[in-house]
């Protein structure tokens, strides 16, 4: 029996220790920092903080660059970064290097400081034409497999830098709490301790090994959006949210923290506020938390034109140069103001009448300034894109094919999957023929549209099945409609059209769900699956023939009136896998490739009753003995970690080293889990831990270590975990890192076994 010792690490990082700075400094790199700085006038220092759109800047026609207006934004207002996608869709590389070439030529010309450019590649090179599209982060997390968050992070910085640009918006890390939220497929999903594994090697993988000196085949990154964007109680975009303080130190600091200790170099701020503290505005988080507790000498960023949300829509400012003092004063270092350079005018009168001191806008260019030193700009503005030959290579598409494998869920089974040879095969419901949801938003345009042009040659559902089955027909039922604004709309219904094809048929595929989408215009009313796909799923269950019920979507809508329907024989849910998706799912549905992907979230099965699974204790007490029933009672229509394979697997001999444990011992825990069945597969080990008394209401389990294995038929591995015991401490109600005395429990495949803490220890410091 082979022993794997394979567990991940979230925070194998540069920083060892407290108030080491999180990067460690270059001392060389510095001096050139200074000198640069020196040299600067106030209106210099101020441009190299703004940030504008490359729209501000585009002739009218949109064939290049206004170079008129150019002048104006670097010569007169002296901006120091660009964003954005030119024209608003996908680009050819080399034009993409093109224009921003140019943007370089007349930044050093004009003010002698690179410009850096920044672009949101979000699963993959997603802005650049013939980038190599991965699926989107909620589908890598599901393949809880950090390899595919390298690849991923590797490929996307090389066909990033392949364009010329030198910078991302990405990895998106806010934690997936609510499934109404609109970018909860942007994310790794509702846990801390994965969407922090996940994050952190993807920032690891896009900016290489050494933060101060970026490779020629890596970016920056900009972790985004701190924080708790994804915790809106409306589940609206850009809405406020309400945590604990315990949830939001313990929760969702942690990823933004793990990948602040691998080394990320730019960070970018949540356009919503928390408890009522606009996350812009807001000194302790921006400043104390990351700058100084942290010692990060990274840069902050705003979000698409948050200094203005200040006073326009947040009201905690009278006028922009007042929201540009309050930003800046919080810790904000570059302004995300797209459309309008003449805010470096209100930051310099700000500074002029005391309102910004001169020290904070030296702070703040010092790291925009530091940011491009570390990016090699001031050496290397423009490289050669034509040596990047690997682009969308064999080697490439493999690599995203292999995430796009994983990251599928098989929810249920009856025996159906995978599908036997020769079956004739109905495809329908709207996301049957579409590559366009299989991809989501931010794929070659901010809300996934426009795709036909680029993905003619992926295949769709329906054309991967046909590929693979032969006898393979497609009959919508439901068709949306293509306008992004109108995305939730539908149209072409003919549910009695697929009703007549399933009766020519043996095997019905539903592929139901959600079209593209991304932020605001993803906001829905109603989590419930759209009423048309839901009659079409209730016809389709009253013709007699098997249906695999197919969820292409990008967050967990309601179907528990679908679901249990007569001859649904198999659930899938693929999320949204990326341009391979298609593909993927035929060699899952054949047989060639076995299913191991699991949910990173809680599969809600009622609106008004929507979890997480580290919920409180209290949260889901159906009867106590002795007392009333109260009825909290928790449903859920699948859990988190569910997700089965056309293997079994059998855990046993749950071990821990340790009966009793203090603060500064390593748990390490074993556990056996054997292939049983008849085919190889690869299986997710999850290692939960449970506070069985604690002094505010524990949480009812967490997720604290995890691995994925393969095992042929018969074969058995001992998997084993190592668990610092301080990971299982929580941050009390006096926002203090606490572990106390008391039982544990650890489980893992079903299995459980407890430890005892014999002494409780309470940290004085913010992070442990
Ligand atoms: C989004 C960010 C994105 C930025 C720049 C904003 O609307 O919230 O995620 O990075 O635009 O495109």
């Amino acid at each position: 029996m082979a022993a794997v010792v394979l567990t991940f690490s979230a925070c194998a990082g540069h920083k060892s220790a407290d108030n080491t700075p999180a990067i460690p400094q270059d001392k060389a790199l510095e001096d050139k920092v200074e000198k640069t700085l020196k040299g600067l006038s106030l209106e210099e220092k101020v441009g190299q903080m703004m940030q504008l759109s490359i729209e501000v800047v585009t002739l009218p026609d949109k064939s290049g660059l206004d170079m008129e207006k150019l002048r104006t934004a670097i010569g007169k207002y002296k901006v120091g970064s660009i964003l954005n996608v030119f024209a608003r869709t996908a680009q050819d590389r080399f034009f993409t290097a093109d224009y921003i070439s140019k943007i370089q030529e007349l930044s050093l010309q004009e003010i002698g400081i690179p410009c850096i450019y920044g672009l949101d590649m979000i699963h993959g090179a997603s802005y650049i034409a013939e980038g190599t599209f991965f699926p989107q982060g909620i589908n890598i997390a599901a393949g809880f497999n950090p390899e595919h968050a390298r690849t991923m992070g590797e490929i996307t910085a090389y066909e990033t830098r392949a364009a010329m640009c030198p910078w991302t918006f990405c990895p998106t890390m806010d934690l997936a709490r609510n499934p109404c939220w609109s970018r909860f497929w942007e994310s790794f999903g509702e846990d801390p301790y994965l969407q922090s594994v996940m994050a952190a090697t993807e920032t690891r993988a896009l900016q290489g090994d050494d933060p101060n000196h970026i490779g020629k085949e890596h970016i920056a990154v900009s972790l985004k959006h701190y924080m708790a964007y994804g915790a809106a109680i409306s589940g609206r975009d850009r809405t406020p949210a309400y945590v604990s303080p315990s949830d939001l130190r313990e929760k969702h600091f942690a990823p933004f923290k793990a990948c602040i200790e691998a080394g990320a170099l730019t960070l970018m701020v949540n356009s919503s506020s928390i408890n009522g503290v606009p996350v812009h505005a807001n000194h302790e988080l921006l400043t104390v938390w990351l700058k100084e507790d942290l010692n990060w000498d990274g840069m902050i960023v705003t979000d698409w034109a948050d200094i203005n949300n200040l006073w326009t829509r947040e009201r905690v400012a009278a006028n922009r140069k007042e929201a540009l003092a309050l930003g800046i004063n919080a810790g904000i270092d570059m302004v995300m103001e797209p459309y309008d350079p003449t805010a470096c005018d209100d930051i310099i009168a700000a500074v002029k009448e005391g309102l910004i001191p001169q020290k904070r806008i030296d702070d703040a260019c010092r790291r925009v300034l530091r940011l491009k030193y570390r990016l090699g700009l001031f050496d290397n503005p423009t490289w050669d894109v034509k040596a990047y030959d690997k682009v969308a290579c064999e080697e490439f598409k493999e690599a995203a094919l292999a995430a796009a494998v994983e990251s599928q869920v098989l929810l249920e089974n009856s025996g159906i999957l995978p599908l036997k040879k020769g079956l004739r095969i109905l495809v329908t419901g709207p996301n049957g023929n579409s590559i366009r949801s299989l991809n989501g938003g931010w794929s070659y345009t901010w809300q996934g549209t426009a795709e036909e042009k680029y993905t003619a040659w992926y295949n769709t559902i329906y054309e991967a099945l046909k590929n693979e089955f032969g006898s393979v027909s497609y009959v919508p039922g439901v068709e949306y409609v293509e306008d992004y604004m109108a995305w939730k709309q539908e149209k072409n219904i003919n549910i009695d059209a697929a009703v007549s094809a399933a009766r020519r048929a043996d095997v019905i595929i539903a592929c139901v769900g959600e079209n593209s989408y991304c932020e605001t215009p993803g906001n829905i009313e109603d989590l419930n699956l759209s009423a048309n796909q839901k009659n079409l799923v209730k016809a389709l269950s009253k013709v007699g023939k098997p249906i695999v019920l197919l969820l292409n979507q990008g967050r967990p809508r309601i179907i528990n009136d679908i679901v249990g329907l007569p001859n649904i024989e198999a659930v899938v849910n693929m999320m949204l896998p990326g341009n391979y998706g298609g593909d993927a799912l035929a060699l899952l549905l054949s047989g060639k490739e076995n299913f191991s992907g699991k949910l990173p979230f809680t599969y809600s099965k009622h609106v008004n009753d929507l979890h997480t699974y580290d919920h409180k204790v209290s949260e889901n007490v159906p009867t106590m003995a002795g007392a009333y029933n109260y009825d909290a009672t928790m449903y859920v229509q699948w859990p988190f970690g569910a997700g089965l394979s056309y293997t079994t697997f059998e855990y046993s001999g749950l071990e821990v080293d340790k009966s009793e444990f203090t603060a500064d011992d390593v748990l390490n825990v074993k556990v056996t889990v054997k292939n049983t069945g008849n085919l190889p597969g690869k299986e997710a080990v999850l290692l939960y831990s449970s506070d069985l008394v604690a002094s505010i209401v524990p949480d009812v389990r967490r997720l604290r270590s995890f691995t994925k294995i393969e095992l042929q038929p018969g074969e058995s591995k001992v998997v084993e975990f190592r668990v610092p015991a301080k990971d299982l401490a929580f941050v009390g109600a006096d926002g203090k890192w606490r572990l106390e005395k008391g039982d544990f429990r650890l489980s893992c495949g079903g299995l459980g076994v407890n430890t005892c803490c014999t002494a409780t220890k309470v940290w004085k410091k913010a992070n442990i």
